[in-house]
């Protein structure tokens, strides 16, 4: 029970790599935020969990809308008095030329990838800085570290939380929060809808879990900033 007694924040709970997050992080003992916009789907996971003991708080939230993130943050300190963990996860992915991509879905990527990110840590640092402890997981991508073909947008928005995630790691480990970024490669999710590429062997969201997992329960002292995280043999 590497998280026991921690509350956890997750965004994009709902499916992929955040239920796997969320699911990891409850059998760890850690109580739960599950969030996304659908809670039909958050409520069925919450059931689950619930029934094995684990308690979990559900609020939608579109981390697009300001309003939806503050309220996500304010209720999950109500609830429980605190937060220990922030895994900043919900994403889309838009992958088409840039000659073909509206300014709609360039705002959409960025209003959900970066500036929902940017919404959610704020509000969490101010409890996290008066409890002198926290931990913020990422879910970056190994797209925010190379260009993307008929991806440059997305690519910028993981670029983007890349420099956001190292500057606030640097700006918040004098308060005893880690911050943390994760770099997966492709997952076997629904993401982005089939931009995985054909036959390579991808990493599972059990995976990027184990790594959050991980990050979240190393001794408090100790950070690790960054994980790349690639299949061993993609072939
Ligand atoms: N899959 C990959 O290949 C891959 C690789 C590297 C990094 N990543 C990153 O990993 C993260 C999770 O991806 P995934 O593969 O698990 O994707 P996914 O299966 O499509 O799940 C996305 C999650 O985000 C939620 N979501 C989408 N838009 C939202 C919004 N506006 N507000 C709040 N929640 C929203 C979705 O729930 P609702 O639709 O109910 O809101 C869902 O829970 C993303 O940040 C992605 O960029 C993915």
């Amino acid at each position: 029970m590497r998280l026991e007694g921690k509350v956890a924040v997750i965004t994009g709970a709902s499916r992929g790599i955040g239920k796997s997050i969320s699911e990891q992080f409850a059998r760890e003992g850690a109580m739960l935020v599950l969030s996304a916009r659908t809670r039909s789907t958050l409520d069925a996971i919450a059931e689950k969990l619930r029934e094995t003991g684990v308690e979990v708080l559900v609020q939608p939230a579109d981390v697009s809308i300001e309003r939806d993130v503050v309220a996500l943050i304010a209720a999950a300190a109500r609830n429980y008095g605190k937060i220990d963990i922030l895994v900043n996860n919900a994403g889309i992915g838009i992958f088409k030329p840039v000659s073909e991509t509206g300014t709609d879905e360039f705002d959409a990527l960025f209003d959900v990838n970066m500036r929902g990110v940017f919404i959610a840590t704020r509000e969490v640092l101010r409890h996290m800085v008066e409890q002198n402890d926290g931990t913020i997981i990422n879910i970056a991508s190994l797209a925010g570290k190379n260009p993307v073909e008929n991806g440059a947008v997305y690519a910028a928005t993981k670029w983007a939380l890349l420099g956001f995630s190292k500057s606030i790691m640097l700006e918040m480990r004098k308060h005893n929060i880690r911050v943390v970024a994760i770099y997966p490669g492709s997952v076997d999710t629904e993401f982005g809808s089939g931009h995985h590429p054909d036959g390579e062997k991808i990493l599972q969201a059990d995976d990027v879990a184990e790594a959050a997992v991980l990050a979240a329960s190393l001794p408090p002292r100790a950070m690790m900033s960054e994980i790349d995280l690639r299949p061993t043999n993609p072939k």
